[in-house]
């Protein structure tokens, strides 16, 4: 039952019937500009303050400029440093939208305006989109857990656009619902990921989902362990042996009315509850962080929402197998072979790589289901993250058409992703002696070859691989982003499904 925040208004003028607490306007560094509409008092009150002070409009640099005089009608400036005005784009809107809102709510918060300024006229309603999409996932808050000194809500925010005309604030308020309803789910996956173990088990993740559900027409149903069993998804079942907590698969559906019988787009979301590593115990540093290693699964339980919520013309299925990975008596070891639901054994030289493992049961099923084209997304590989850092997912798969139309889609969206090569070669490092595949191919080319092994599970559908153990979490605070979860993927897998449903997407 995730809570929606109230939607933005948009108006024509900073000075109307609704008074804020704060109005929050973008400078850029190379002002004076050609600034389209000029609010001729609004630009020499930005000039004094530049004046006054050291602020030079940087980018996510903040000046307060407090009214000149003691009224509660007159708000308190707040100035968004936004950089070069020949570097603002899409993602800097949105990310100072995000960083505006942080600002005001570390300052207590309350009824804000923020002025839309671009350097250039035109594509208003895109503007308005990535700064209402800012502004809201500036309001997550990852304190759910402090009893004490947790903001509050978000009340109202009005975003306004000097000199709009009618149809253009209408078109505004529709994309600003747009970004409000992405950005909230975006918001509830970061909830997700940031619940602890012993409060998010697999059975709980499944009732979040069907919380996730709630006021939309999708359907949830979630296998258990029998069903499991029954599917013979041996490779679930060998991951979730080893832990007190029984496996779920949870599968999500939407298909409304328009939806054409064909594609039909699968997301499968990696939904480890924990992962310690099982028998082959991760070392102790960080382990607290392995929380995440669900945070595929939760970016598909929330871009299913929001695939909801906007009405997608399109058939979707969703799937998560859920597990935790725990070391145990119980637990699978070393040296152990399984047999997937797809008929494929797997000797487990490493427990620690469990991903790969369960996502290759949950392909098989989204094929079963119908899906003619396959996404998943997971906290994969550490590799991946040596590979392109903390800020950019890896993208793998096939054929090059489907895979680019993702990348471009998820970089457009908001997840910035980069393609790696799945180059039949890794696939050697694949090989057993005793079964089909071993489940880690060594040191090199780690976030590749876990690819490759994934893959082998898509059959011959068009399939994407987001590996997100790089950008699942923020390990250091941003202006525009609190240390924790990101909620990566929700943005990329929503614009997925829309441009699909467009008839967009390659392939
Ligand atoms: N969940 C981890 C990947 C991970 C590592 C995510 C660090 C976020 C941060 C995954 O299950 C894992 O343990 N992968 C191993 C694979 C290895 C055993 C081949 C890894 O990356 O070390
Ligand atoms: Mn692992
Ligand atoms: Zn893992």
């Amino acid at each position: 039952m995730p809570t929606a925040s109230p939607a933005f208004r948009i108006s024509s003028e900073k000075t109307d019937e609704n008074p804020a607490a704060w109005l929050a306007v973008p400078v850029f560094e190379d002002e004076p500009v050609a600034i389209p509409q000029q609010d001729s008092q609004l630009e020499a009150e930005i000039a004094r303050a530049r004046a006054t002070s050291g602020f030079a409009g940087k980018r996510f640099e903040t000046l307060l400029v407090a009214p000149g005089h003691a009224s509660a009608a007159v708000p308190t400036m707040v100035l968004l440093g936004a950089g070069p005005s020949s570097e603002f784009e899409r993602e800097t809107c949105r990310r100072l939208g995000a960083a505006a809102a942080m600002a005001i709510r570390a300052r207590g918060g309350g009824p804000l305006a923020l002025v839309h300024r671009a350097p250039a006229a035109g594509g208003t309603a895109g503007w308005v989109e990535a700064w209402a999409e800012g502004l809201t996932l500036g309001e997550f808050d990852a304190g759910r857990y402090k009893t004490q000194g947790r903001g509050e809500d978000r009340r109202e925010a009005t975003i306004v656009v000097p000199g709009a005309t009618v149809e253009e604030r209408a078109q505004a308020a529709a994309a600003a619902d747009r970004a409000r309803l992405v950005g909230g789910c975006v918001n509830l996956a970061r909830e997700l990921v940031n619940e602890p173990a012993n409060l998010l088990p697999p059975r709980v993740l499944a009732e979040r989902a069907r919380g996730a559900a709630e006021g939309t027409a999708l359907r949830v149903e979630v296998l258990d362990a029998s069903a499991i069993a029954d599917l013979g998804m041996g490779l679930v079942m060998g991951v979730a042996q080893g832990s007190q907590e029984p496996a779920c698969v949870i599968v999500i559906e939407h298909r409304p009315s328009s939806a054409p019988a064909a594609p039909v787009l699968g997301l499968v979301g990696k939904g480890v509850t924990f992962d310690s590593g099982g028998i082959s115990i991760k070392p102790a540093a960080n382990m607290e962080r392995m929380k995440d290693d669900m945070a595929g699964g939760a970016a598909v339980v929330a871009a299913m929402r929001a695939i909801a919520l906007l009405d997608v013309p399109l058939h979707v299925v969703g799937v998560i197998p859920s597990v935790e990975n725990m070391p145990s008596g119980s637990a699978i070891r070393p040296g152990d072979v399984l047999r997937g639901a797809s008929g494929r054994t797997v000797e487990v030289i490493d427990t620690d790589a469990e991903g790969r493992l369960i996502l290759g049961d949950a392909l098989w099923y989204a094929r079963r289901l119908g899906a003619t084209h396959l996404v998943d997304i997971a906290t994969l590989t550490g590799a991946c993250a040596v590979a392109l850092g903390k800020t950019t997912t890896g993208v793998f798969g096939r054929p090059d058409g489907w895979v680019d139309a993702v990348r471009r889609l998820a970089d457009d969206a908001g997840d910035r992703s980069w393609v790696l090569p799945v180059f039949a070669d890794y696939g050697d490092l694949l090989k057993s002696d005793i079964a089909d595949t071993v489940n880690v191919g060594g040191r090199y080319g780690g976030a590749i070859t876990a690819a490759l092994f994934v893959g082998e599970f898509a059959g011959e559908l068009p399939w994407a691989h987001l590996d997100i153990a790089g950008t699942a979490w923020n390990d250091e605070a941003k202006p525009y982003a609190p240390k924790g979860p990101t909620g990566v993927g929700v943005r990329a897998l929503t614009a997925l499904a829309v441009a699909m449903s467009r008839g967009l997407a390659g392939s």
